[in-house]
């Protein structure tokens, strides 16, 4: 088991296996990109399966593969099909925008991926593209009526933002009338690639909760999974459910139980974090797999206890890395 500085149990990887991105979601990256990472830079599959072997014979029961756009990277599917053949690996999750899965999530299905989480901050074709700066908007609807075909357990990430996309919020609540779905509305954090973060953006999730009660008085508290991001409610007559991410608050550090992967091999114990340690460097120098474990172990033994010491203790002070250098 992976046991934390603060007796958290640490049993669930965020790995990032790409920053690239095929949308423009101007809370993420600025309109030109980011600098992508070089090829020869990002973990290879190998690397990437080697480490999560090690987690899981250590505590690792569930990885999230997330992006940038996790399906731009080349031979995904395959890598998926040996993730999911990991033993002790008990969940495999997604996180996705939903542009490059039309047509192929029932094969993630059949391979046994365990839930995925689209990324959808509004249900208006014109808001869509003045967010992601993408004419998408279809094919992510498309991707969702197949998730739901398919039967695959799905959550829509919203990011809530002032100016933007409020009038989305009822809508995307009444996606869950009909379809068994989780609509989680996130509250946007600085991750934006550009060190400027205008906190005239933000709802805070308690904001975002009182605007959908006053419109659904019987929006009801349901208990959560442990270790969840976000507080979840019923609507009484709704198939699905609707949750609030206080990622900005940072209101669920004291049950974190996740460490984040970059691309580039960088270990975060917190999202706020700015890397503690490289783990591909220590794989490219030789290091056995007890030596990986115990590098591992060591960072997860001095742990920030939640997002705002972490990022206090941060080399570079300020937030500004793009989230698709992150992962989420
Ligand atoms: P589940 O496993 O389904 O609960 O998903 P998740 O919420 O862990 O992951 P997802 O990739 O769907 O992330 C949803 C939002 O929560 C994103 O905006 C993430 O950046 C944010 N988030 C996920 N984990 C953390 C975390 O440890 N800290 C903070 N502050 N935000 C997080
Ligand atoms: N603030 C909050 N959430 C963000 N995401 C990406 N950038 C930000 C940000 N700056 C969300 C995406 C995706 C999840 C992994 O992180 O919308 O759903
Ligand atoms: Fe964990 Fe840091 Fe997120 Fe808090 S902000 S839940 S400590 S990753």
């Amino acid at each position: 088991m992976l046991i934390d500085n603060h007796n958290r149990n640490i049993n669930y990887v965020r790995l990032a296996v790409t920053d690239r991105c095929n949308l423009r979601c101007f809370y993420c990256m600025p309109e030109e990109g980011i600098k992508y990472v070089k090829r020869d830079e990002l973990l290879s599959y190998e690397e990437m399966l080697r480490m999560m072997t090690i987690l899981s014979e250590n505590g690792i029961e569930k990885v999230r593969i997330t992006g940038g756009e996790p399906f731009l990277r080349k031979g995904m599917f395959e890598f998926l099909e040996q993730l999911t053949a990991i033993d002790g690996l008990k969940q495999v999750h997604i996180t996705t925008n939903g542009t490059l899965t039309k047509g192929k999530v029932s094969r993630l299905k059949e391979m046994g991926i365990s839930s995925m989480n689209l990324s959808l901050d509004s249900i208006d074709k014109q808001r869509f593209f003045d967010i992601t700066r993408r004419d998408e908007f279809e094919t992510v609807m498309d991707t969702l009526d197949e998730l739901l075909e398919v039967g695959m357990p799905t959550k829509i990430n919203c990011v809530v933002m002032e100016g933007q996309n409020t009038e989305d919020i009822l809508p995307m609540v009444a996606l869950a009338k009909d379809k068994p779905i989780s609509v989680r509305f996130i509250e946007e954090m600085p991750f934006n690639g550009t060190g400027d973060h205008p906190e005239t953006l933000v709802w805070t999730s308690a904001k975002t909760k009182e605007f959908i009660q006053n419109a659904h008085p019987g929006l009801k508290k349901i208990v959560d999974e442990k270790n969840s991001t976000s507080a979840n409610y019923i609507i009484p007559g709704f198939k699905g459910s609707v949750g609030f991410i206080a990622a900005y608050s940072r209101l669920f550090c004291g049950t974190c139980n996740r460490i984040r992967i970059t691309p580039q091999g960088m270990m975060k114990t917190c999202l706020y974090d700015d890397g503690v340690f490289n783990v591909r460097d220590i794989m490219r120098n030789g290091a056995t797999d007890q030596e990986v474990l115990l590098a591992i172990q060591s960072a997860i033994g001095s742990r920030a206890k939640d997002g705002f010491e972490a990022e206090q203790n941060r080399n570079n002070r300020f937030v500004s890395e793009s989230m698709a250098t992150i992962g989420g």
